[in-house]
């Protein structure tokens, strides 16, 4: 920490991103765009037409015979891989991702065949010819009437344990004077990055090279050479720049495994990119949930008893489950607790993490009951959260590294102009607009996971350094160039970052806000290593102007040794003493710190709303959050993903809904003409307050995860000011106007 005393400071500024030049200019290279070594083939897949079954009878001659076809593949030929989600401890995004394994159908979309051609017109066209006759079996798709079916899985993201319990919850509850029980929706809801999932594949004497769209190319490595059955080292994964992820590319989808079985098989590279209608079947999604939560407080507000219970949709070849009852155990102090995470396994696409896996959704019931109780007690919403302020994790029994939700209230109330809120909803009106404000705590987990890095000093005084981090558009190439500058006094133009290559030293890549707390602090580490390894060659060097210095004493500025009276340009040392260049490694791994205390990030948000009292039409007029996340890296890039979170906030609550048509498990609104996510037109004047202030317990950078922070209790803020604004409760997100019209006030 001590190197940052020094005037050359560059992490926390707002510094430009390193590849903005190259995104708008159009020579970011993202998967598809990779030109292979040889002209490619094109892929595409045909999906299976029901929800479950198998496969009577496949017939592939039409397609075989058309124009450009190079070759179909489908279970009867595919080469044999390793069965689908094998081995079951690799975890779920290294296990085997086999398709076209078998002629069971597992949900409708699953890829039947595969059609390999000169052009993607013609694997397309082609890919409508395949026929093929099934033997449908019933399929339960929907959480709907099947809640008593729910199963306890021990699949919670970041292996929480689905149930927790303190104290006496039900007496607790019983005997308290207010109560609240509520029981919320949250629908299917799909990701849609902006670059659709990708692949191409290079095979060259046996090995493969792998171009991807993909959050983390570790575990994509290890997913792709286990489903092929070929070692590890034989597979590299190449992913420099990606187009958005949100958790639906943290792990290996089908386009990935079909692009190297199509490579094999016809002995060219092979491009396949899914269509966007094809991403919401064969990459993930969030399923539905339905939570309940049970509140029970004394008069001045002090809860005495808080449980929350999820169920949520899941695929049954896919055990997963958000953490949804996260926020719920460490927002608010409560002798009495309970939480329940419980799954429904149907025959639907896999469910995977969609940003802020728990927080985002839990936070949507958790934040509404507490404005609920808020209208119960009459009392105000900031001020019921101030007198549930927990001393220490009230679950975890552990202190809290640092926890600023109250001055995040605090100062969120002040910029938002809180005092000026009807008390009283339906109290503010302008014309035929019932106006209303809201205010939600957010609450996520801070986490950081083992990463390496590495870096390498030319003689010519630039720094290149080497880690198999992705950016997903988050700001990873620039945060990790400002740390490497700043930590070797380099300027900025001085240092590349090369990153999204298996090759390069593992780190967990992005996901779970976790991305550049770990692969930032591995980076900083191999910074103060290698000058470490220059300051000592200095004094080692009997030509050197430091020769015989105490290396502890020695300075470095980057441009500049110095001890003393002592000095010389590092640019000679390493002319002399490092002519082929200079190489370090650094690590970085969870200590104690994430033992002992527990670790969030936090904020305030707030909501202002309109809502046409005749037609229910719901107008967003401002937002602001307040964030607390440690030391700010660059308040540029950190500012666009709390904003993008808060608009993510947005979309769950009043216009994201994957609807599934009960027959055939198909998602019927799959394209961005139907699936409603926010456009700019939806989204207001959104203002984003950081507090930045180092967590010493987070990482030696002093940072805590942002990434998924703004989406957490922005759309609870954004249906408490609905609430405000008509003295309507919707509890079945996303809050549309059918659902509010029936309540309105007559005015
Ligand atoms: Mo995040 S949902 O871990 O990409």
């Amino acid at each position: 920490m001590a190197d940052r005393a020094a005037a050359h400071r560059i992490i926390g500024q707002p510094v430009d991103r390193v590849d903005g030049r190259l995104k708008v200019t159009g020579r970011a290279t993202y998967a598809y765009e990779q030109e292979p070594p040889s002209p490619p083939a094109f892929g595409f897949f045909a999906e299976a037409t029901i929800a479950k079954g198998r496969i009577a009878s496949i017939d592939t001659t039409e397609a075989e015979a058309a124009p450009g076809v190079l070759h179909v593949i489908t279970h009867r030929n595919a080469p044999d891989q390793k069965p689908f989600g094998e081995p079951e401890d690799a975890g779920r995004f290294s296990q085997s991702k086999a398709v076209l394994s078998s002629d069971r159908i597992r949900f409708h979309g699953d890829p039947v065949a595969l059609v390999l051609a000169e052009t993607f017109e013609a694997a397309r066209a082609a890919a409508g010819l395949v026929a093929v006759e099934y033997v449908p079996e019933e399929a339960t798709v929907t959480l709907e009437g099947h809640l008593d079916d729910a199963i306890k899985c021990d699949c919670l993201d970041g292996g929480e344990a689905p149930d927790s319990a303190h104290g006496d919850f039900e007496e607790a509850y019983r005997q308290a004077p207010v109560t609240i029980d509520a029981t919320y929706g949250t629908p299917n809801q799909h990701h849609n990055a902006m670059e659709p999932h990708a692949a191409v594949a290079v095979w060259q004497d046996g090995r493969l090279t792998l171009y991807m769209s993909i959050q983390i190319v570790s575990s994509a490595r290890e997913a792709i050479a286990t489903t092929l059955q070929i070692p590890e080292n034989h597979v590299r994964i190449v992913s420099p720049f990606i187009g958005g992820g949100f958790g639906s590319k943290l792990g290996t989808q089908a386009e990935a495994v079909m692009a190297a079985l199509g490579a094999r098989a016809v002995d060219r590279p092979v491009k396949l990119a899914q269509s966007r209608r094809q991403m919401f079947a064969n990459a993930p999604h969030r399923g539905a949930t339905v939570q309940r939560l049970r509140l029970g407080a004394e008069q001045d507000g002090r809860l005495t008893a808080i449980a929350h219970e999820t169920w949520q949709a899941m695929a049954q070849h896919y055990p997963f489950a958000e953490p949804t009852a996260s926020p719920t155990r460490a927002s608010y102090a409560a002798a009495n607790r309970l939480t329940r995470h419980r799954v429904l396994p149907l025959t639907i696409p896999a469910t995977d993490s969609m940003r802020a896996p728990g927080e985002a959704i839990g936070s949507l019931a958790l934040e509404s009951a507490m404005d609920e109780l808020a209208v119960a007690l009459d009392l105000d919403p900031i001020e019921l959260r101030l007198r549930n302020e927990p001393e220490i994790d009230p679950e975890k029994q552990k202190p809290f590294a640092s926890r600023r939700l109250v001055p995040c209230l605090r100062q969120g109330a002040d910029r938002f102009g809180w005092d000026a809120r009807a008390r009283r909803p339906g109290g503010r009106r302008e014309g035929g607009w019932l106006i209303g404000t809201g205010v939600a705590a957010t609450i996520r987990p801070n986490f950081l996971q083992a990463a390496d890095a590495k870096i390498r000093l030319g003689a010519n005084g630039h720094a290149v350094a080497q880690l198999d981090m992705t950016d997903i558009g988050t700001g990873s190439y620039t945060v990790l160039t400002q740390i490497a500058a700043e930590t070797l006094g380099l300027p900025v133009e001085q240092v590349t970052i090369e990153l999204g290559d298996s090759d390069f030293p593992q780190t967990p890549g992005s996901g779970g806000s976790f991305g550049a707390a770990s692969a930032g602090s591995a980076l900083y580490e191999a910074c103060r290593a290698l000058k470490q390894k220059v300051i000592e060659a200095a004094c080692a060097d009997p030509g050197s102007p430091l020769h015989g210095a105490d290396a502890d004493a020695v300075e470095w500025d980057g441009a500049k040794l110095s001890s003393g009276d002592r000095s010389e340009e590092a640019t000679r040392l390493l002319a002399r003493a490092f002519p082929e260049g200079i190489e370090a490694e650094g690590s970085i791994e969870p200590g104690e710190d994430h033992d002992d205390y527990a670790q969030y990030s936090y904020g305030a948000q707030f909501a202002e709303v309109a809502v046409r009292a005749d037609s229910g039409e719901i107008r967003l007029r401002r937002m602001l959050g307040v964030f607390s996340a440690g030391r700010i890296l660059n308040p540029k890039t950190a500012r666009s993903q709390l904003m993008g979170g808060m608009i993510f906030g947005i979309g769950a609550a009043l216009t994201e809904e994957t609807m599934l048509d009960p027959r055939y498990g198909a998602f019927v609104n799959r394209d961005l003409a139907e699936y409603h996510l926010p456009v700019n037109a939806d989204v207001p004047a959104i203002e984003v307050a950081m507090m930045d202030e180092p967590d010493e317990k987070s990482n030696p950078l002093g940072s805590k995860g942002l990434g998924e922070l703004g989406v957490c209790g922005a759309g609870a803020a954004i249906a408490n000011a609905v609430f405000n604004a008509t003295g309507a409760r919707v509890r079945d997100f996303p809050i549309t106007l059918d659902k509010l019209l029936p309540h309105l006030p007559d005015l």
